[in-house]
């Protein structure tokens, strides 16, 4: 288990352990990777991150997974694997999220991405990533880097 304060000195504990917080969580983000690049997409608001959101009623994390990846990207997920999990204790309250790793098989074209402006393609993710003003403060703690390594040596 790693602690460490997120972009807005929240709170964060993240372990690769199997579902340590939660076997429901409520949210899911998704490291994914194209032909040998990352897939990212642009939020709105946020910038440039790693697809995800919230799980539907109904859904599961993994299905909520594949579908944010295709509503927000257009890409079809190959190959999707569990990582790890994190918990923010956030100002608004708790929340628990479920981080993936997928394989895209392709990218389709949309008519629209809901809160994004659609698919990132990008050969590298950017160094100092805390100071890119394009980048969503998702992208900018501790989970992202952490996830990488635990992606290069056991995924
Ligand atoms: P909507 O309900 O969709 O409007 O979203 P929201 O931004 O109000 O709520 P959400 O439940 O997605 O997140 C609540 C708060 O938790 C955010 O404002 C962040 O402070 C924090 N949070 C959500 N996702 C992450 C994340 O991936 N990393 C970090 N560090 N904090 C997060």
């Amino acid at each position: 288990m790693k602690q460490f304060y997120d972009y807005y000195n929240n709170l964060v504990r993240l372990s690769f352990e199997d579902h340590p917080f939660s076997e429901n969580p409520k949210h899911v983000w998704v490291i994914c990777r194209y032909q040998g690049k990352w897939l990212l997409t642009e939020h709105k608001e946020r910038g440039r991150e790693f697809p995800g959101g919230k799980v539907e009623e109904g859904e599961s994390a993994s299905e909520a997974a594949i579908r944010e990846v295709k509503e927000e990207t257009g890409a079809v997920v190959e190959n999707l694997r569990y990582v790890g999990q994190y918990h923010v204790d956030g100002k608004g309250g708790t929340i628990i999220k479920n981080v993936y790793f997928a394989e895209i098989a392709r990218i389709d074209e949309e008519e629209h991405y809901f809160e994004t402006n659609g698919p990132v393609v990008l050969e590298e993710l950017p160094n100092a990533l805390r100071q890119q003003k394009e980048y969503s403060f998702m992208m900018k703690d501790e989970v992202l880097p952490t996830c990488l390594e635990r992606i290069e040596a056991v995924l």
